[in-house]
């Protein structure tokens, strides 16, 4: 049979049926975190490294760039040196961005593929986009090929007290333009026809359920990419929570709300 080849990931359709872990459905019930090699699960907020490798899977083929805008402990990059994918981080804390460093060069990296963190406030229109054209030409290129946002959920982990650092926005209006912000930063670099895959979850405010996926989703519609899926994600809540979960069904069935289980993961295309 001949190889069908889909021009932006490496998948050979010709044999579709083997692709058991490559998943389809837009509900993602994923029971165990990859806690291997130097995923180490100590960065609260972090995602499960099996987002961003079902993301570079399904867009983007081997020596590709992936470009993630908030890249915290450095879950991506360390999924595109498993799957020979170019990777570059972008990390507003210092410390953060150092330790992230560190984590990605102890995974192995069979590929040789070439990674790199930039220490930087992604909704800087001003400097960050020539810090992302520098990373690029370090590795020889002029474009990403696919981009993973991962922002803070506005206020629901404070990450740091910098001023740039979308955990501290005063308020959802000035959260969600900043994100506006991190979307025109990162969009000249990708390129057309490409994935922009966005993970984000909602929030509970003054007795409020506050849809920050849906003002972020708005964000990047507005600039013209397509919407392509969106997926719910399951979120395990972590020990402290889980033992707290006789007060919050409580707290649920007071207040006339539900408990959060899911986030999104929302896939866009970009426009040619
Ligand atoms: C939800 S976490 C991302 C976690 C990441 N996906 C991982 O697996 O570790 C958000 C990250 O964005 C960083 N951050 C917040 N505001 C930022 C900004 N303006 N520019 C760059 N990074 C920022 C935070 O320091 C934090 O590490």
């Amino acid at each position: 049979m001949t190889r069908k080849k889909s021009p932006i990931n490496d998948l050979d359709l010709s044999r579709w049926r083997e692709y058991d872990d490559v998943i389809t459905d837009s509900l993602w019930l994923i029971p165990e975190r990859d806690r291997s090699g130097a995923h180490l699960a100590d960065y609260h907020g972090n995602f499960v490294p099996q987002i961003p490798r079902q993301a570079i899977q399904r867009f983007t083929k081997k020596g590709d760039v992936v470009l993630d805008a908030f890249l915290g402990s450095g879950t991506t990059l360390i999924e595109c040196r498993r799957l020979g994918r170019n990777g570059i981080g972008l990390e507003l804390n210092d410390e953060r961005a150092k330790i992230a460093r560190r984590r990605i060069s102890s995974e192995k990296n069979p590929d040789k593929i070439k990674t790199r963190v930039v220490n930087s406030n992604s909704s800087d229109l001003k400097h960050t986009p020539k810090r992302i054209s520098k990373a690029l030409a370090g590795i020889g290129r002029e474009k990403a090929q696919l981009v993973m946002l991962h922002p803070p959920y506005h206020s629901i982990i404070r990450f740091s007290d910098q001023d740039g650092d979308l955990s501290n926005c005063p308020n959802v209006d000035t959260f969600v333009e900043k994100f506006g912000n991190v979307v025109d930063v990162v969009t000249p670099f990708l390129e057309d026809d490409r994935y922009l895959v966005l993970v984000i979850g909602d929030m509970y405010e003054r007795g409020e359920w506050i849809p920050l996926s849906y003002f972020c989703m708005q964000q990047v519609l507005e600039r013209g990419y397509k919407l392509k899926s969106i997926v719910v994600k399951d979120m395990q809540g972590n020990r402290a929570k889980r033992n707290l979960k006789n007060i919050w069904r409580y707290r649920a069935l007071a207040g006339g709300f539900y408990i959060f289980k899911h986030e999104y993961v929302m896939f866009f295309r970009k426009a040619e």
